[in-house]
């Protein structure tokens, strides 16, 4: 497949290059684009290094765009990138329309009609989110879900994480701390605040994992309210997750289901200190589940806590699964086979 990355300098293009290494995804050629600050500048792919070119104005010699530059970007070049080339794009440019498939492999391969030209990426906190609700959801039937998360800073791309480890050397030396890309100082603090609040009181961010959640499940009636809170982690989000489902469920049936879903881990040994969190998860393509209890309100209910990496399976993971759907399409089969 001849692929082009744009962003492939930020925290989701850098993890895209080495999930494409590490699952040797067939690459018969490489462009790499970012802002002109890159230009000249060149990356590590399968031991050559490959320049970084300023992304031009029209449509990209590539077969497959994977986009990860921010939505204002996307929103202008998409419908250029797509006359050459199919596009999976990680902003939210596109993710709510109809038109516009919005796609985890492992839960809504189907959606992917063979003539689509441009392919959703998930926001981060839905995909991972969705990675264990998924697999409970077949099983008992979700009905009412509500989450509080703890994103790292990296959601907020390789400046977040810049300025979490610049602001935590600034506060242990006494200076001040500078925020620019959060909305107040994130070192040795919470912000309950990710992206802007909308009239009905929860931020874009807290919304986008309802919607999200009923596209990706093709589910309107699943009730989903999320609180989004960014702590001072550099990578992973991690999600306390309560859920009402229709039909009874029990901790231990719960267990069984996530035990032999996909792209699921299960670290469920409280009692020797074994739950999810954000230093085991980090680098692993899995999403860990564990903490599953007994919902003390909700009939039916279930507690849980995820973490996941998100610039993987919430970003680059998804993106290059959703390109590996694309492979066995058969005009990348034939041109395989000829290769
Ligand atoms: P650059 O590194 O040259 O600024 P992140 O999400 O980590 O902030 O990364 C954003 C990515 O989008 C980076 O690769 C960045 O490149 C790239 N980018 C930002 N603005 C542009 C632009 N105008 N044209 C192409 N790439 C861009």
């Amino acid at each position: 497949m001849k692929l082009g990355i744009v962003g492939a300098t930020g925290a989701v293009g850098q993890e895209l290059l080495k999930v494409l290494e590490e699952r040797e995804f067939p690459v018969s050629e490489l462009r790499l684009y970012a802002s002109s600050r890159s230009a000249g500048k060149t990356m590590r792919f399968r031991g050559e290094e490959w320049a970084i070119e300023p992304l031009p104005e029209g449509p990209l010699p590539v077969e497959v765009v994977l986009a990860s530059a921010g939505g204002s970007l996307s929103k202008r070049y998409a419908p250029v990138w797509t006359q050459q080339s199919v596009v999976i794009d990680n902003s939210s440019a596109f993710r709510y329309d109809p038109d516009v498939p919005l796609i985890v492999p492992e839960i809504n391969a189907h959606a992917l009609q063979p003539e689509a030209r441009l392919i959703a990426n998930p926001n981060c906190t839905t995909a991972i989110l969705l990675m264990a609700l998924y697999p409970l959801h077949k099983a008992f039937g979700a009905r009412r879900v509500i989450v509080s998360t703890y994103q790292s800073a990296s959601g907020a791309g390789a400046s977040g994480m810049q300025e979490l480890l610049e602001g935590t050397r600034a506060f242990l030396e006494g200076q001040p701390m500078i925020n620019r890309t959060f909305a107040h100082p994130l070192p040795f603090n919470v912000i309950p605040q990710i992206d802007s609040f909308q009239e009905n009181g929860y931020t874009k961010e807290e919304m986008k994992v309802l919607w999200e959640t009923q596209k990706i499940l093709n589910n309107p009636s699943i009730k989903v309210s999320c609180t989004a809170v960014r702590v001072p982690t550099l990578r992973v989000h991690s999600e306390a997750v309560s859920v009402e489902f229709e039909r009874p469920v029990t901790p231990e049936a719960a267990r069984e289901v996530l035990a032999g879903a996909p792209g699921v881990e299960l670290v469920d040994d409280p009692a020797n200190g074994r739950y999810p969190l954000p230093h085991t998860a980090t680098g692993k393509y899995p999403v860990e589940v564990g903490r599953i209890r007994k919902n003390l309100v909700f009939d039916n209910g279930l507690d849980f806590f995820v973490a996941g990496d998100q610039l993987l399976k919430g970003a680059a993971l998804n993106a290059v699964q959703i390109a590996e759907l694309l492979l066995e399409r058969p005009q990348f089969r034939q041109a395989l086979r000829s290769a």
